[in-house]
């Protein structure tokens, strides 16, 4: 008898012992949860879903001692063949980077249209090829904008990119090694935004970079830009400054020094 009822003790402590493991499994699930939620939503993003409360758009208090260049941050982007959304798009999210302290330089669509073809077995490269690998190896950051070409990121867009093959070499970084990367895409619909996002954050893993949680979709048959840096929907240039301030929140980590 005492066997049966030590047998059931026995029994019970176990199973007491596995619902309290279970509720301490429990409880750091849902503490990993909250946490993971915590972070989304700092990053503006909660799920699937863009959350519309934006940071305040605060500009940083200028230091003491201001070093004697500012860190760069580039970006690339645009269309070419006159006026670009994507490229007015890509404006405000540097200027967004420079209220942060941040100096910024632009290859827009006629900039990148000044690129021949990449050639990989190229002997030289012309000053404009030259110009553009030695801004990205000097930058800190990199915001890239592109049109929605067909489901994809344009073919513009991706010849400027697939130049950064000249830094594949570099002993200190190669390609955007460690960069923080903001992006941007427009295109004349919602379906080729997601894709071509995606499509960025891809190249910019191939190349080591390091996409930013937020990215600005942008639907142009909706939103429309102005000659004055802005658009049609304040939402819209808040995203983009977002993917600005994100951007230069990361920078630092990539700067020279470090
Ligand atoms: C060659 C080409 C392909 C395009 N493919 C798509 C597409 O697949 N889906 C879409 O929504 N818009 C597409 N568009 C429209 C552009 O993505 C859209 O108009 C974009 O905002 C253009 O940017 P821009 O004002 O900087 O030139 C295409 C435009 C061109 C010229």
């Amino acid at each position: 008898m005492l066997n049966v009822y030590g047998g059931l003790a026995t029994a019970l402590a176990v199973v007491g012992l596995a619902v309290a493991g279970l509720a301490v499994v429990g409880l750091a699930v849902v503490g990993e949860r909250e946490r993971t939620e915590a972070l989304l939503s700092s990053c503006g993003e909660t799920g699937n879903s863009v959350s519309m409360t934006f940071e305040q758009d605060e500009t940083v208090a200028a230091p003491d001692t201001l070093p004697a260049v500012l860190p760069l941050v580039v970006g690339i982007g645009g269309t070419i063949g006159g006026v670009s959304s994507t490229e007015r798009a890509l404006r405000i999210a540097l200027d967004a980077v420079e209220k942060q302290g941040y100096r910024t330089q632009m290859f827009g669509g006629a900039d990148m249209a000044r690129l021949p073809l990449y050639d990989p077995k190229a002997t030289t490269r012309t000053p404009d090829e030259q110009a553009f690998v030695a801004a990205v190896r000097e930058a800190s950051a990199v915001i890239i904008a592109s049109p929605g070409y067909h489901g994809s990121i344009s073919g513009v867009v991706k010849n400027a990119l697939d130049l950064l093959e000249e830094t594949a070499r570099d002993p200190e970084r190669p390609y955007l090694a460690d960069m923080p990367v903001g992006l941007i895409a427009t295109a004349y619909g919602w379906q080729a935004t997601g894709s071509t996002i995606a499509a960025l954050r891809s190249i910019v893993h191939a190349l080591r970079g390091w996409p930013t949680p937020f990215a600005a979709a942008i639907n142009t048959q909706v939103t429309k830009f102005d000659d004055e840096g802005g658009a049609s929907d304040p939402a819209v240039v808040e995203q983009l400054r977002l993917v600005g301030r994100q951007v230069a929140r990361f920078a630092p980590l990539s700067e020279p020094a470090n």
